[in-house]
């Protein structure tokens, strides 16, 4: 772990994960602009908000992230993820050639760039996303792409703490992780040599089997009574495999629980 940051700018800060990664402590600085200081639809906000500020790391986690918002309002989930995040990089880039610097970039992705079909997704697996929140959040990771120290992680969590509804699916499948989890998962990539594409994920389980040990009281549903009632096209299996993050990462995925001290 050669790497240090004095500064780790962080986008969407009062997001559920944005605010988990700063009040977890981990992450030096760090920057956390409201959505009035550096505003991903507006091109002076993300420009004069990285003229004005210097970090060496960004983890850029704001975006429209609910798969209705994108369904609702296509033009804005375009011009959140997939533009806001365009309009990072081209700051970032900006920055890069000012201050003779390359910045590292980690970019919170989805499981929903994959199809969502047969699961056991690898990073090497075609990216065919099955509704507008996957194809936008698919559209920001091209962006990234071209960056030189850049590090996409594609994932899915759920926060034990606040699990909202009564019933969960029992025959859908995915590799959700916790979002404690997932917090030390980026705090381990950010600081990782890793530059690229990576899964990152808990074991193969449907939401049901997973959220019943965290809430007694959820009930098993099966997936066409939530599809029936959804007008975006939901994952069957969207679980993933994440060989590639347990041989990078430098501190093991699935032991975290004892890290850090
Ligand atoms: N939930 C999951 O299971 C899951 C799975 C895979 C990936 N992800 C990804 O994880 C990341 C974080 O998700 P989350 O659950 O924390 O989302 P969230 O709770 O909805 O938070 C979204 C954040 O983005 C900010 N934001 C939205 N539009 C913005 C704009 N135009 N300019 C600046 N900031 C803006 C919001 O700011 P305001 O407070 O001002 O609205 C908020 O801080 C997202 O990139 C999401 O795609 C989530």
């Amino acid at each position: 772990m050669d790497k240090k940051f004095k500064r780790v700018l962080i986008t969407g800060a009062t997001g559920q994960l944005g605010s988990r990664l700063v009040s977890s402590g981990l992450f030096p600085g760090p920057l956390t602009p409201s959505r009035r200081q550096l505003d991903l639809c507006e091109d002076e906000s993300v420009r004069e908000y990285f003229q004005a500020h210097s970090f060496d790391a960004v983890i850029h986690t704001a975006a429209l992230a609910r798969m209705r918002d994108c369904h609702r309002n296509p033009a804005l989930a375009l011009e959140t993820n997939m533009t806001g995040t365009l309009r990072l990089v081209r700051a970032t880039l900006d920055k890069e050639k000012k201050i003779k610097k390359t910045l590292r970039f980690v970019y919170i992705s989805t499981d929903g760039v994959y199809a969502g079909v047969r699961g056991r997704y690898k990073e090497t697996d075609a990216a065919i996303p099955y509704n507008h929140y996957g194809w936008t959040k698919l559209g920001g990771e091209c962006a990234v792409h071209l960056l030189r120290d850049h590090c996409i992680v594609r994932t899915r969590y759920f926060d034990p703490g606040d699990l909202p509804f009564t019933k969960y699916t029992a025959d859908a499948y995915n590799s959700g992780i916790p979002l404690d989890e997932l917090v030390k998962a980026i705090y381990g990539l950010l600081y990782s040599e890793f530059s690229g594409t990576v899964n990152v994920g808990g074991r193969r389980g449907s939401d049901y089997g997973r959220y019943r040990k965290y809430k007694t009281a959820v009930k098993p549903c099966l997936l066409k009574e939530i599809q029936k009632k959804t007008p975006f096209i939901l994952s069957r299996d969207a679980s993933l495999n994440c060989g590639l993050w347990r041989k990078i990462n430098p501190y093991g995925a699935y032991r975290y629980r004892s890290f850090p001290s």
